[in-house]
């Protein structure tokens, strides 16, 4: 039986007569413009090797659809289910992603002079980070395209996520990971059955160890933007902030950015909006936050480049963002190029500082890479990138719960 209110998707039934069909027709290269067909599994470009997006029939979209629509649908991101790639709702396995709080920062706004900042609480999601949002899209497209086995090189929350929606469709996933990868996130992984793979360095070394495997054939790779799926769910991201906004866009979005997947997703989805005719005005300045110990976005930024170097040596607290060199870079910088916004790094111990001043100024326990968005906000309120009157939105991407080792009291503030 269903309670009142719940989804079916939610509940694992099938909504066929009640949800409308996703307008998905085709994937374009993002590089080359090449097109390939939506109805068989694809990774990158067969001609260029770069990462494919998603096209819908965004004509349809506009004349069978309204925005006002969204508001009577459930609460999680399948509310946008016609832009969204899954065809058949009975693939749609969910957890409840998405549709996640947006929530003022009252307090920690007046410290910083600001008077309209907001966190979007992406901690809510299942398994505890926005990983959910990818991982729920592209597993449940999987499925619907007969694969059975699937693996990831992982930061740490993106192979927590897989592992459990991998259970919730079951199939069977390998999540290769750093040594070092917090400890909730290896737990997790096996928790829910994957088989885990710890591997010496950074997430890059994991996806050369999963590409050696003798195993590579049997499964399929849901390597963030070599999969164009994942993408797709975090687009929904930037509907839900336009749509929590009344339609009207903020000025300044503060991402934390590792692979970067969110901040092009909603990039994207900023796009999809306007052609929809949904969003008007100017679009928001995008900012990339990475950490001082890997910050390979933001030393391409600086020098104007269209692409990044490889980051020697990456190291840092926030696990998410120890990304050495993200595969679709040219689409982070892009979007903070066609944006006007910028990109920062700040330390570890800033961030944990930060980390630690939120949580008692907003009751919000930030993940490390959520806390660097704050120790961001900070240095660019100072530089007068952002001013006082400005709409900014800061994404904390995770749970600081995931990160238990890192919630250490204050010297002198109990044990
Ligand atoms: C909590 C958290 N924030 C941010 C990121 C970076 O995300 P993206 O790959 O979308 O840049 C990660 C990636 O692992 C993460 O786990
Ligand atoms: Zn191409």
């Amino acid at each position: 039986m269903l309670l009142r209110g719940a989804s079916s998707i939610l509940a694992g039934g099938s909504r066929k007569n009640f949800l409308p069909k996703s307008l998905f027709t085709q994937l374009r290269c993002s590089a080359c413009g090449e097109i390939f067909p939506a109805h068989v599994p694809q990774t990158v470009c067969a001609a260029c090797g770069k990462a494919l997006v998603a096209e819908y029939d965004l004509d349809g979209a506009k004349r069978q659809l309204s925005r006002d629509e969204f508001s009577k649908r459930e609460g999680s991101l399948w509310r946008y289910r016609e832009l969204l790639p899954v065809m058949d709702d009975s693939m749609i396995r969910s957890l409840g992603e998405g549709w996640t709080p947006l929530l003022a920062a009252r307090r920690l706004g007046k410290e910083l002079g600001l008077r309209s900042l907001f966190i979007k609480e992406e901690g809510c999601n299942p398994t505890g980070s926005f990983k959910a949002r990818g991982i729920s899209v592209a597993v449940s497209r999987a499925l619907e395209l007969g694969i059975r086995e699937i693996a990831m090189p992982s930061a740490g929350n993106a192979g927590g996520a897989l592992a459990a929606y991998a259970a919730r469709a079951g199939l069977k996933a390998h999540v290769f990971v750093p040594r070092d990868t917090p400890v909730v996130n290896i737990r997790e992984i096996r928790f829910y059955g994957a088989e885990i793979y710890l591997i010496d360095g950074d997430i890059s070394d994991c996806a050369k160890a999963m590409n050696q495997s003798d195993r590579r054939s049997s499964w399929f790779d849901m390597s963030t933007m070599k999969e164009p799926y994942r993408l797709e769910g975090k687009k929904t991201m930037g509907f839900e902030l336009a749509e929590q906004f009344g339609w009207e866009l903020p000025d300044v979005i503060i991402y934390p950015t590792g692979g970067g997947t969110g901040l092009i997703g909603m990039w994207k989805a900023f796009r999809e909006l306007e052609q929809l005719g949904w969003i008007k005005g100017k679009k928001p300045r995008m900012v990339t936050v990475q950490a001082e110990g890997c910050a390979p976005i933001v030393r391409a930024f600086k020098a104007r480049k269209k692409e990044s170097q490889f980051w020697e040596g990456a190291q840092t607290v926030a696990s998410g963002l120890r990304v050495p060199k993200a595969f679709a870079d040219h689409l982070i910088l892009e979007a903070l190029y066609d944006s006007a916004g910028c990109a920062v790094s700040v330390s570890d111990e800033n961030l944990l500082l930060e980390m630690r001043r939120a949580a008692s100024l907003e009751g919000i326990l930030f993940c490390p890479e959520g806390a660097a968005a704050v120790a961001a906000l900070r240095q660019l309120v100072r530089e007068r990138f952002i001013a006082a009157e400005d709409r900014v939105v800061v994404y904390n991407t995770g749970s600081g719960y995931k990160y238990a080792e890192l919630i250490v009291p204050a010297a002198g503030n109990g044990g």
